[in-house]
């Protein structure tokens, strides 16, 4: 049992209780209905392109937007400025070591720069990527390599409604059938911890396991993307009869030591910037070390400030404890809780990063044509200053014939980054969620007016396919009066 679950209400309610005090705030502002309908169009209908003066709470990602511990901010001050054999990357390789078991660190700019040189490193024209479930910037690179993405999740991964403990699970059984068939053009197999797109869903360590025995029996590399590593142990803490005494050091380690690369985006697990290719073997690390001068920089800083290498090597101890990496999946399941109780579509059960409004039982008249995930994304800004991400066919591709390939779900995801909201706030989105749920048959879809090849959800430009953003407004406005 943590701190967190030690303290009981008098009431009985479960509140998800904050274990720090916030002692650097930043000013918000939410500007009226009228004003978000103006932002909302500029934008293209894309919360992407909102700037953050438009919005009130800014629930797009976790990336880069977790707060910082004061420990994280004072270590910044100590950043030993060299272009090569820096202090502080030393004190970020033995943070890695203490925390993820490995050896041999390559330092890279982001979560994507890691795939860009293990899937260079790993991946050529023909080969297949079997893995839990791809994420949007994976599925680009393997793809620039000429590989393709097979996707071996449980049947029942993607039903919004589940009590499914562990929902990022791969299909053990169709691994084994996939690789018997085609293992030979198979260069890795790839596990995502708390599977980003399908709700940041954990895997089980049992599953790891599994995984790592075929992968053993086939003679295959596992790559493991540690980016939301902390919140998937915790699942695994709290779900995992095996590790309900474990610590997350432990589970942390556990996990590390079935994989022969682990990679991540510390501006998800570090609640820093940067990211990191792990490894303890070195004929691994001697064939990915080459491209990192080339892309990055030089080996020890890998494209990242120093300041930020030190705020990563402190943020990754953080994330050994149980009440830092529990607080973004409290809160989650408070908001999921509270939504389920007005009757509102969310996937269950309630993951890591953020919650995930089900869009296509939000709004069922809205085909995925029109897409009705980025249709929720823009309407939930309008009639609350909130920015969400829509995950779903926008964040997909089209294919050869220029169709669509519509996404397994349609979601509005709100992520928590970690310890930025409070619970008021968190409220507030409850609120304005349930209003819209209320007036959900105003809402209409969108259509592309500017779509860009690669990862269109980042800049392409929708419009509504009627007046429906307007009438929403009024509703608003009818309903809500003066009221911002
Ligand atoms: C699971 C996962 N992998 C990779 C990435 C890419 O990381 P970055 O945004 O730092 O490039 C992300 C980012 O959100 C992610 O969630």
């Amino acid at each position: 049992m943590n701190e967190i679950q030690k303290i009981r209400f008098f009431s009985g309610e479960n509140i998800p209780l904050e274990m720090h005090k916030v002692r650097v705030v930043q000013k918000l502002h939410l500007p009226p209905v009228e004003e978000r309908l103006q932002a909302i169009r500029r934008a293209g209908f894309n919360t992407f392109l909102l700037n953050t003066r438009e919005v009130y709470l800014d629930m797009l990602t976790d990336s880069g937007t977790n707060a910082m511990s004061d420990a994280q901010m004072g270590a910044m001050m100590q950043a030993d400025d060299a272009y090569a054999g820096s202090q502080s990357f030393e004190r970020m390789s033995t943070a890695i070591g203490e925390v993820f078991g490995k050896r041999y660190i390559l330092p890279v700019h982001q979560g994507r720069a890691a795939e860009n040189i293990i899937f260079q490193s790993f991946v050529k024209t023909g080969d297949i990527v079997p893995m839990n479930y791809h994420f949007t910037t994976t599925l680009a690179h393997i793809q620039i390599n000429g590989g393709k993405v097979v996707e071996l999740l449980a049947d029942d991964a993607l039903k919004i409604k589940s009590d499914n403990p562990f929902k990022g699970n791969m299909d053990i059984a169709k691994l084994r059938a996939m690789l018997e068939k085609q293992g030979a053009s198979v260069p890795l197999i790839r596990m995502e911890a708390s599977t980003n797109l399908i709700g940041g869903q954990p895997f089980s360590m049992a599953n790891l396991r599994e995984v790592r025995k075929i992968a053993d029996e086939f003679g295959i590399l596992l790559v493991l993307d540690a980016s939301l590593i902390g919140e998937n142990a915790y699942f695994i803490k709290q779900r995992e009869e095996e590790f309900k005494k474990a610590s997350i050091s432990d589970i942390l380690l556990g996990m590390c030591a079935l994989a022969d690369i682990v990679y991540f985006s510390s501006r998800k697990v570090s609640s820093s910037r940067g990211g990191a290719i792990c490894t303890n073997r070195p004929e691994l690390f001697e064939k990915m070390k080459v491209l990192v001068p080339l892309y990055e920089g030089f080996l020890t800083y890998g494209g990242m400030s120093v300041r930020e290498i030190e705020a990563m090597a402190v943020g990754l101890r953080e994330t050994t404890d149980e009440t830092v990496i529990g607080q973004s999946p409290s809160f989650i399941r408070y908001l999921v809780e509270r939504l389920e109780a007005h009757q509102i579509p969310v996937v269950t059960p309630a993951g890591g990063l953020g919650c995930h409004v089900d869009a296509m039982g939000f709004l069922p008249h809205i085909r995925q044509q029109e897409y009705p995930a980025g249709a929720l994304a823009a309407a939930f800004y309008l009639v609350s200053g909130v920015r969400g991400m829509e995950r779903g066919t926008v964040s997909s591709i089209r294919d050869e014939h220029g169709n669509d390939i519509l996404s397994d779900a349609e979601l509005l995801r709100l992520a928590f980054p970690r310890r930025v909201f409070t619970l008021s706030q968190v409220k507030y989105v409850e609120d304005r969620l349930h209003w819209l749920y209320t007036k959900r048959d105003l809402v209409g879809g969108l259509r592309f007016v500017e779509e860009p090849t690669v990862l269109r959800f980042f800049m392409g430009r929708l419009e509504a396919v009627s007046d429906w953003p307007e009438r929403l407004m009024e509703a608003f406005r009818a309903d809500f009066g003066d009221s911002l």
